[in-house]
């Protein structure tokens, strides 16, 4: 055997989506946004809007979860040219990492330099509490999954890319400057990815805990490797939508996740549209 690729993603795929995109909108992009379950409302905010239907971008997969609208969407936040997914794709939809992450390679094709990730996560740190927004200071991958598995794409980058500032110093100061202007404060915190779709045990949380994990979550984790792998600095928020489990006498449920980033809504909307023109 010659071909040992074990990513079903042809090479030229990225560039086939892109030039898709690109024939669509005259925007060109600068900032990525990729919104977690709830926050698509994100979108309603942009301006000279281009939407596109996933189905309708060559090789893009199509998202399935409830919650999750799937456009890309290009146009102007604040000013800002941006292209903003709504809807991802999960690995617990039965997507590989590298479909996953597949948009964050068509955005570097589209010229995005700075990607905004965020997300509905369970709150492992006791100190938390649900509605907090937590900027992501590093991440902890317990997927078992990397989406840079396979032959190494040379031209987004390195065989071995270095993942030590994986979420920008920078760019997180400048979110603690905006909700600070803004009268609000942010957590900072370690976000543990994980498989899914079966939340936590109360065990599994407790051993997370150990681990340094502040917030737990079933995206982001492959987005972000597959994003510094081709060096786009990354702004990762999560909306604590819930005690991870164990914390509280309660189960938890995607309505309490959906219920909980309704209602942070409007503090998450100031800080990203008022973050990304300063990125
Ligand atoms: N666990 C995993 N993923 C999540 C959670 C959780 O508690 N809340 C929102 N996404």
């Amino acid at each position: 055997m010659t071909n040992q690729s074990t990513n079903p993603i042809h090479s030229q795929a990225y560039e086939e989506a892109a030039t898709y995109i690109t024939s669509r909108t005259s925007i060109k992009p600068e900032v990525g946004l990729i919104l977690g379950s709830g926050l698509g409302v994100l979108g309603d905010h942009l301006t000279d809007v281009t939407s596109i239907a996933y189905e309708q971008i060559p090789h893009f997969p199509v998202s399935t979860v409830e919650g999750h609208a799937g456009e890309l969407l290009i146009g102007r936040l604040n000013g800002r040219p941006v292209v903003l997914m709504r809807g991802r794709f999960h690995m617990y939809e039965g997507y590989g990492p590298e479909l996953t992450s597949f948009p964050v390679r068509v955005m570097r094709e589209l010229g995005v330099s700075k990607l905004v990730v965020t997300n509905a996560a369970g709150g492992i740190n006791t100190g938390y509490e649900p509605g907090d927004l937590m900027l992501i200071s590093d991440h902890i991958n317990l997927t078992g999954r990397n989406p840079l598995v396979g032959p190494n794409e040379a031209r987004f980058g390195d065989r071995f890319p270095d993942m030590s500032e994986a979420y920008s110093r920078k760019l997180r100061a400048l979110a603690h400057d905006t909700a600070k202007e803004n009268g609000f404060a942010l957590r900072e915190g370690v976000y543990i990815g994980v498989l899914g779709p079966s939340y936590e045990t109360p065990a599994e949380i407790r051993m997370m805990r150990i681990l340094g994990a502040d917030a737990v979550g079933m995206s982001t984790v492959a987005e972000v490797v597959a994003a510094r792998h081709c060096r786009i600095e990354v702004l990762g928020i999560s909306c604590i939508s819930n005690m991870a489990s164990g914390i509280l006498d309660q189960p938890l449920s995607h309505a309490e996740v959906i219920e909980t980033t309704e209602r942070v809504k409007s503090r998450f909307l100031k800080l990203v549209s008022e973050v990304v023109p300063k990125l």
